[in-house]
């Protein structure tokens, strides 16, 4: 929904169902408003504006806007009260963050399809093949996906800005916006670091869930919802303690289902995180204990990850990351960040039916799928 004057409906209180296609308002709304701007610019910049429009609204969860809103609803915001379809359209642009960070994690990672659809570079890879054009179509694809990824930060600026925030709200709201932006490519940077192999410590995979995932995915929404609704200093303490530890217990479960998943409940071919080498908790705890008991379980680990793993080498390495005790190990951290997480919500001063919203937002976060 749009803050604009053409705004039919009222932003959804606590509906899940109602928040996303809120949020989906929102956006369309946003992209109407560009339509002159981008036409002006000619057919080239329009192909590339509907790209990123596709991909922000075919989908996703929508779960940074949900966990911004439920933090200005449990801060006391009244989804019925004037400010509402300012602060949802501000929780909205979220979701132009998160395509910035996404089309360019797929440039990173390689990755060819996100939401079962060819990623940006790969799109527009294929765009220059098919027209025949010179140069690399590789690298042209990547170019311009780089360049989309920036428009999606960009607009998610013009979005806040044009969302209609009382001034005061704005202040609150810039500099948490600004630290998670900073702490997002700070995650990531770090990731790719760890991919290098740079560093293998549980420490350094920590440190990279807490940047590139909870502060991002989860601390920080929160954060911005209850900046907007001026929240006291405990209830955004307890927000970022819950939104920290939910979120790295969501990246510990995301790693577990990255090597022993269901295909088809991921998503993703089974052991893909273990072809792609990713430095997860799981795989330095598994180094950890090999490297102190099992020199041999350490050099298997060691040389086969982010190889082209066969599936009898896949069902290897998932035995001997367990017999290690390395799945134990990432369930108990689930459970205790999960219950400390928790308990910093319980005794916030959040509202009863955010906390009751935030639980079950946890669980569905945390909890074993497959
Ligand atoms: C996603 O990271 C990108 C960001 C959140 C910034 P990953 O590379 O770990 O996740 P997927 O599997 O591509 O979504
Ligand atoms: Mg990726
Ligand atoms: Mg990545």
């Amino acid at each position: 929904m749009s803050a604009g004057p053409d705004t039919p409906t009222r932003p959804a209180s606590t509906d899940t169902a109602a928040l996303v296609a809120a949020v989906q308002d929102a956006l369309t709304g946003f992209f109407a408003t560009r339509r002159d701007l981008v036409a002006e610019l000619g057919p080239v910049f329009v192909s590339a504006a509907e790209a990123l429009q596709d991909f922000v609204l075919r989908g996703g969860k929508r779960t940074r806007p949900a966990f911004a809103w439920t933090g200005w609803l449990g801060a006391g915001g009244d989804p019925a009260g004037p400010d509402a379809p300012a602060v949802l359209q501000a929780c909205a642009a979220l979701e132009l963050v998160q395509a910035c960070a996404l089309i360019h994690d797929d440039i990173i990672d390689s990755s060819r399809t996100r939401r079962g659809f060819p990623t940006v570079h790969v799109d527009f890879e294929r765009r220059h093949r098919e027209r025949d054009w010179g140069g690399d179509p590789g690298h042209f694809g990547i170019s311009v996906a780089i360049l989309i990824g920036d428009l999606a930060l960009a607009w998610a600026d013009d979005m806040v800005a044009a969302a209609g925030l009382a001034p005061a709200a704005h202040a609150r709201f810039a500099p948490v916006w600004a630290a998670m932006r900073t702490e997002v490519l700070g995650g990531q940077l770090l990731d790719i670091h760890g991919e290098a192999g740079a560093d293998d410590s549980v420490e350094a995979a920590l440190r990279i869930n807490r940047y590139k995932t909870a502060a991002y995915t989860i601390e920080r929404p929160l954060h911005l919802g209850a900046a907007l609704a001026d929240a006291d200093p405990g209830l955004i303490a307890a927000y970022r303690e819950f939104g920290t530890d939910i979120g790295i217990a969501f990246q510990l479960r995301d790693d577990l289902l990255g090597v022993f998943g269901d295909p088809a409940v991921t998503g993703k071919p089974s052991g893909d995180d273990l072809r792609e080498g990713k430095r997860t908790v799981l795989v330095a705890e598994a180094l950890r204990r090999a490297d102190g008991t099992d020199p041999t379980a350490a050099k298997l680990l060691r040389t086969s990850l982010g190889t082209d793993l066969s599936p009898d080498e896949v069902t290897r390495l998932r035995a001997v990351i367990t017999e290690l005790g390395a799945v134990d190990d990432v369930e108990r951290r689930i459970t205790d960040l999960t219950d400390r997480g928790l308990s910093a919500l319980d005794s916030s001063s959040a509202t009863p039916e955010a906390k009751q919203r935030l639980r079950t937002m946890a669980s569905a976060a945390t909890k074993r799928v497959a």
